[in-house]
């Protein structure tokens, strides 16, 4: 049989690394596959590297235009990245009848609706395994894999840039702008990183493994997003002096009266498996009704790992493009006219447990205070630490770690706490959970 025919829009980091391990390991995918996958046409804006990169070996265009309407493609490998002009031509792409394998987290978290309905009509597939956790295979276990179970959380690592600038924090103690300029130095951060260190591409990303996980439309204007720009050492260091780590997570959990869907610095116990991931890797921790907690590791991002989750997508496309668009596994897992509408619940009703920090003058009387607008407000106290004053200084530091409450009322009892005299500062306030 004739082998399928791609068309690659954009040959980066990710492209050319798609290229080369489809072309290294082609034999076993075409035994896998049932047919080869060829990359007939590459379309890149540096026509030059292109031809480089292929070696001569396929046609290179500038226009992408030219590849999403040619008629002997059969997909079309979307790794432009970016809400605009990728949007056009995927839906163009789609419109031509093509099917589409994608690595773009933020087009989908944003226009997904849009995107598969119209995938939809036209009866081909849009995958995008690439798209969240690069090479860990987090789409297939939570639409196939998990396929039996009500799913109740998920919490992931999944943006590798602010787990590296974390892990070098705790480690050397160091703040976040010195952290990030490193990590720029070395390629683990990008010139502009606003997107990895506010959050957002967590937030690209969970929301969609929340849409599967719970059978609902993407909703990123919904999603709570927090980076790491405003976590400071002291409370890396105050967390692990009670036990914890700090890690940016994203995380999705079904409620009685909705979902949480959430990206912020959150405290996780040292001793879960998860808080021990570090540096630039992913890990996805999913909890399901039957099989429990299942954790997923591995690279998020990277050109071999993020290929390998494209070529993924292809394998998957070749072997089922020719079946009945209704027996194809539901680009959200579950049948388009079964997504439910249970609304994402805003920031205030979440519940979580907190770490508060605050600068308070050393007087009697300071902590009964606190820990009475506390009780009034019905936050329970788990633990405390109060650090010694410096000689000369009455001032010292108390943190204290609540059980679980709703964080609209840790706000209130936040606003009373700052009004005291005695207590100097703003209080720091972040989320923890046990993820047990
Ligand atoms: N920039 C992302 C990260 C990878 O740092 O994990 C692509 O989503």
């Amino acid at each position: 049989m004739n082998p399928i025919k791609v068309g690659l829009l954009g040959i980066g980091t990710v492209g050319s690394g798609t290229f080369n391990v489809l072309k290294r390991n082609q034999e076993e995918i075409r035994r896998r596959a049932g047919r080869g996958i060829e990359i007939a046409v590459v379309a890149d804006l540096n026509t030059e590297r292109a031809r480089e990169l292929t070696g001569g070996t396929v046609d290179v265009v500038s226009d992408a235009n030219d590849v999403v309407t040619r008629p002997d493609i059969d997909i079309v490998v979307e790794l432009i990245g970016g809400y605009g002009i990728a949007r056009e031509l995927v839906l163009k792409a789609i419109e031509n009848g093509k099917h589409v394998v994608t690595a773009n987290k933020a087009l989908l978290a944003v226009h997904g609706n849009e995107i598969f309905e119209a995938a939809r009509k036209k009866g081909v597939i849009v995958a995008f395994e690439a798209a969240v956790a690069g090479g860990i295979p987090i789409i297939k276990a939570l639409r196939e894999g998990l396929t039996a179970n009500r799913i109740q959380w998920i919490a992931g690592i999944i943006n590798g840039t602010t787990n590296f600038i974390l892990s070098e924090m705790r480690d050397k103690g160091l703040d976040f702008e010195t952290v990030l300029k490193e990590a720029q130095q070395l390629g683990y951060a990008e010139a502009d990183p606003t997107f990895d260190i506010e959050g957002i591409d967590a937030a690209h990303k969970v929301t969609l493994m929340s849409a599967i996980a719970f059978g609902m439309p993407v909703q990123f204007d919904r999603a709570h997003v927090e980076g790491i720009t405003k976590l400071s050492a002291i409370d890396i260091k105050y967390a692990e002096e009670l036990g914890y780590r700090i890690k940016l997570l994203g995380i999705t959990r079904r409620r009685e009266d909705g979902v949480e869907l959430r990206v912020h610095p959150t405290l996780v116990p040292a001793s879960r498996l998860i808080a021990n991931v570090e540096g630039a890797m992913n890990a996805v921790l999913v909890q399901g009704d039957a099989v429990g907690a299942t954790l997923y590791y591995g690279k998020g991002a990277g050109a071999e790992p993020t290929a390998s989750a494209v070529i993924a997508d292809l394998v998957d496309v070749t072997r089922l493009h020719t079946a009945d668009p209704n027996h194809r596994v539901p680009h959200l897992a579950f049948q388009p006219d079964e997504l439910s509408n249970v609304p994402v619940l805003p920031i205030e009703e979440v519940t979580s447990s907190y770490y508060l920090r605050m600068r308070v003058s050393d007087e009697t009387g300071v902590l009964a205070e606190i820990t009475r607008i506390l009780a009034e407000a019905g936050i329970s106290i788990d633990a405390m630490l109060q650090k010694e004053s410096r000689e000369g200084e009455p001032q010292t530091d108390i943190i204290i770690l609540t059980h679980l409450t709703r964080e609209k009322q840790v706000n209130a009892a936040i606003r009373s706490i700052e009004a005291l005299q005695t207590v100097l500062s703003p209080v720091t306030r972040l989320r923890m959970e046990e993820l047990n």
